[in-house]
């Protein structure tokens, strides 16, 4: 447990972190729109800034895209080392006419935080910031070495940190990398996830005639790229939700029966799923529940389809070109490149005559696997115990974090997944919030994993 000193710290000083949240919420640091780069610069200096107040050594890294922070204490050779990773980055925020509020102008209802990037990830990131403060405003002596790495392109696919993780594996070394970007199991469980699904993001185009045509004049004369785009989408799965393309389950890492009993206790209902969500019903892969296709099976879902004509009223044409993005998430042991392969291959050869299709591979990621046991596994457990009052649960989550396993291929650490967001936070929609409950026993947490870990 950490000191009482610095426990009550963190409790008289809720209001002021709750404000210097909101400072770091109202910069509108989206990643993938250019006319913001300006902004995730200052995201950057946002975070820098505050660790080197804290007396870190930092380092404001370009690697050609958004800047990276790194960070760290004093290291001394008799402690352990944490390393913490979080993303300052954020989603797009459009539909912008569903906000309640705007994005970036954060507002406190009932207890929780309204703003883009709350939860995902600038709420989560700063626990660790702020439980680091504690310590060190309080004098009290570090049971272990902190470090971060924070980046700016967590949303948008960069290659930074990638590039400067496989350079600096040195400088990266630790006896576990700990991520807050994940959920609890619910309201009032906490959960340590164990896996995080990969993903192969791919987009199909079909081209047809060099231009739209009138559909009465030209109709039956030629393919239209809507038919031909909606039967390979129509092939992509059957009618019991399982993936058609060929060898795309070959490498499924099955559950065992100890998981899939896990599950089972949580008591996920599809009652609580159509509560969540809004769905009429749940939907998917025969054989498995829902929290096990949730979780633990991969999925072939279309993220947007866009071709011809979808405003008011009618327009007779056959469409020039459609296009659709189709993201497959990915489950331990499956290969992104390998899935990406096969998915073009597939493609290519369920298409219909007289178009040309394309397909091209936007990113992916590497599905993640973390073991149940280990001593830093309970020590996170304990410190979750201890944060949130409450016993956590083992989770896996459906979401990704690209860079996870690429820490665990270089830095062969153990990965520690302490979420404190929820599913229904809205995250990448609008009306992004987090709880401030879940802000300030996600800060408890963190201080008290510094004190766990190092035992
Ligand atoms: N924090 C999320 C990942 C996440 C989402 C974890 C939901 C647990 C539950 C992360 O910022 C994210 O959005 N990742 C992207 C990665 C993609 C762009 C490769 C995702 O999962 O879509
Ligand atoms: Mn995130
Ligand atoms: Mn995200």
């Amino acid at each position: 447990m950490a000191s009482e000193k610095v426990l009550s710290h963190l409790k008289n000083h809720q209001q002021k972190h709750v404000e210097q949240l909101c400072d770091f919420l109202r910069i509108p640091s989206i990643s993938s729109v250019s006319a913001h780069n300006a902004d995730t610069k200052r995201a950057a200096k946002f975070v820098s800034s505050e660790l080197k107040e804290l007396g870190l050594a930092v380092e404001v890294i370009d690697m050609g895209g958004h800047p990276l922070v790194y960070a760290e204490t004093e290291i001394r050779p008799d402690r352990k080392t944490l390393l913490f990773y979080g993303h300052y980055d954020v989603q797009p925020v459009d539909p912008l006419d569903l906000w309640d509020n705007p994005p970036f102008e954060p507002v406190i209802k009932d207890g929780i935080i309204y703003a883009r990037g709350s939860s995902d990830d600038k709420g989560q990131l700063y626990t660790h910031i702020k439980a680091l403060e504690a310590y060190i405003l309080q004098g009290e002596e570090l049971p272990v070495n902190v470090k971060f790495i924070i980046e700016g392109e967590e949303e948008a696919g960069g290659e930074s940190i990638y590039k400067f993780t496989e350079q600096n594996t040195e400088k990266l070394s630790c006896d576990a990398v700990v991520v807050s970007d994940t959920t609890l199991y619910n309201e009032t469980t906490p959960g340590i996830c164990y896996s995080l699904k990969g993903m192969a993001y791919m987009e199909i185009t079909v081209q047809g005639p060099g231009m739209d045509l009138h559909s009465g004049s030209y109709g039956g004369s030629v393919q239209n790229p809507g038919n031909a785009l909606a039967e390979i989408i129509a092939k992509l799965k059957d009618a019991d939700g399982r993936c058609l393309v060929p060898g795309f389950y070959d490498d499924v890492l099955e559950l065992e029966q100890d998981e899939r009993d896990g599950f089972a206790e949580l008591g996920y209902t599809d009652e609580i799923l159509c509560d969540e969500t809004g769905a009429p019903a749940a939907f998917g892969e025969k054989g498995f529940t829902t929290l096990e296709r949730m979780w633990a099976r991969p999925t072939c879902d279309v993220n947007g389809i866009a071709c011809g004509y979808g405003g008011e009223g009618a327009k007779t044409i056959i469409p020039a070109r459609g296009l659709a993005k189709v993201s497959m998430r990915l489950v331990p042991n499956q290969d992104p490149d390998t899935i990406a392969a096969a998915f073009s291959a597939y493609v290519k050869e369920i298409a219909p005559t007289g178009v040309k299709v394309e397909v091209s591979n936007h990113h992916n990621a590497a599905p993640v696997l973390v073991h149940r046991k280990s001593e830093m596994m309970n020590a996170g457990m304990i410190a979750l115990e201890k944060g949130f009052g409450a016993k956590p649960v083992f989770i896996r989550e459906g979401g990704s974090i690209p860079i996870v396993g690429t820490f665990q291929d270089c830095l062969k650490s153990p990965v520690l997944l302490l979420g404190y967001g929820l599913n229904t936070d809205n995250i990448h929609s609008p009306n992004e919030k987090f709880h401030l409950d879940n802000f300030f026993r996600g800060i408890r947490t963190s201080a008290i994993l510094m004190t766990e870990a190092a035992k």
